[in-house]
């Protein structure tokens, strides 16, 4: 037979999938893990939301819908964003897919050329990477370090610009690092996209999960030079809990949302009806749950932060967002473990899995070995159990 596709056969699985899927199986086999690999809210849809979704399949809110997804939908986006960061869009520049995950997609397919290049801030989140290359472009991987905050500074940021660049992508608060880039530090990034004219995809999926002090910024809030250039990505899964119900949205400018719109009428057509009515209630109800939970995640990061400060070999940087902790763990590696070398964060997390039973996600998949991501996105109960069987596996080492 022919080859498969070259671009298609290249594209590596989800590594946070396959974690969280290799956990699910061995406790289907009756071993007792502890699984921190999954970044999804251990807590049920709201009543009220689920309620909505019972009442739309009574209503026989069961047919297609416009690509762009529900004028009802659209226009309770075009509210929140109002409400929450101050942003004017109209529902002609609101697309709806399913999932923030399958928006990125879209929005990567509406501005990429073969061979356009993406500057890519590490650590990045698995699919970015993944997304840019499904999409034909070229990922440019600007990195940053634990020291700097995980930070991308904006010298590193314009050296890599070169006259392929077309977009840039945004993750704030940032999936691996929980880092969330401060108001004055956006605008720096904000002026050098405008004047190398490029886009921005900033995904703000995390924008309702920030703690303590540190206030969030819409990248579309800091003037409408970078708003008319951004492609702003957010949904429901982490705010709402709504995970499974596959509900995200772009903004757009028109021009852009008329392109995307006419990809979603050839590729998945439409979002389904029934969670664009629950997604519509999550965003118009009472949004005192989405506090609620924000406050039992800020619980989890304070216990697992000073868990993990006191854990010789460990340390990470405090995140101010999202919910999970990217744990250095150089100071361990080169022990061994029942005669194995632990020679890198991989084989760190294979054998806590195997050993420890606590399945994390080792710092690789996010193009920063020597780390480990760990979601507190558990009941406090399981980190307990979690911290503590990762300290035992830790004495084991030698
Ligand atoms: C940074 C980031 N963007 C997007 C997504 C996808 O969200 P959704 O479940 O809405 O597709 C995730 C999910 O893990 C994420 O971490």
């Amino acid at each position: 037979m022919k080859p498969l596709g070259k671009i298609a056969s290249e594209i590596s699985p989800s590594a946070t999938l396959a974690v969280d899927n290799l956990a699910k199986s061995m406790t289907a086999q009756g071993i007792d893990v502890a699984g921190f690999g999954a970044g999804e809210p251990d807590f049920n849809t709201p009543d009220n939301i689920k309620l909505a979704a019972i009442e739309a399949v009574i209503n026989n809110e069961t047919h297609y819908t416009p690509a762009a997804g529900t004028m009802r939908l659209r226009t309770a986006v075009c509210r929140r964003l109002k409400e929450d960061i101050g942003a004017d869009y109209e529902p002609s520049q609101i697309i709806i897919s399913s999932g923030a995950k399958h928006c990125l997609y879209l929005a990567m397919s509406a501005l990429l050329d073969p061979g356009d290049e993406v500057l890519l801030p590490g650590p990045y989140w698995v699919s970015y990477y993944e997304q840019i290359r499904m999409c034909h472009g070229v990922p440019v991987v600007v990195g940053s370090t634990q020291e700097e905050g995980w930070r991308v500074s904006p010298e590193k940021l314009e050296a890599a610009i070169t006259d392929k660049t077309k977009c840039l992508i945004l993750n704030n608060p940032c999936n691996p690092t929980g880092m969330m880039y401060t108001r004055p530090e956006l605008e720096k990034i904000a002026d050098i996209c405008v004047r190398h004219d490029l886009y921005v995809i900033s995904d703000e999926i995390y924008s309702c999960l920030v703690y303590g002090d540190a206030e969030f910024c819409s990248m579309v809030s800091l003037g409408e030079e970078i708003k008319k250039r951004t492609l702003l990505v957010n949904g429901v899964s982490k705010a709402y809990a709504m995970t499974g119900w596959r509900i995200g949205y772009i903004a757009a400018n028109a021009e852009v949302a008329k392109v995307i719109s006419r990809y979603m009428s050839h590729s998945i057509g439409n979002a389904s009806n029934i969670a664009q009515a629950a997604a519509a209630e999550a965003l118009e109800g009472p949004q005192d749950s989405v506090a609620a939970m924000k406050s039992m995640f800020a619980a989890r990061r304070e216990y697992i932060l000073k868990r993990i400060a006191a854990i010789e070999g460990l340390n990470c940087h405090e995140p101010e967002g999202a919910f999970y902790v990217f744990i250095n763990v150089t100071g361990v590696l080169g022990k061994k473990c029942g005669g194995k070398v632990l020679a890198t964060s991989a084989d760190f997390c294979e054998e806590l899995l195997k050993k420890g039973l606590v399945a994390v996600v080792s710092g690789e998949s996010f193009g920063a070995p020597g780390y480990v991501r760990w979601s507190y996105a558990a009941s406090m109960e399981k980190i307990k159990k979690g911290l503590d069987r990762l300290e035992e596996f830790l004495a084991t080492l030698e």
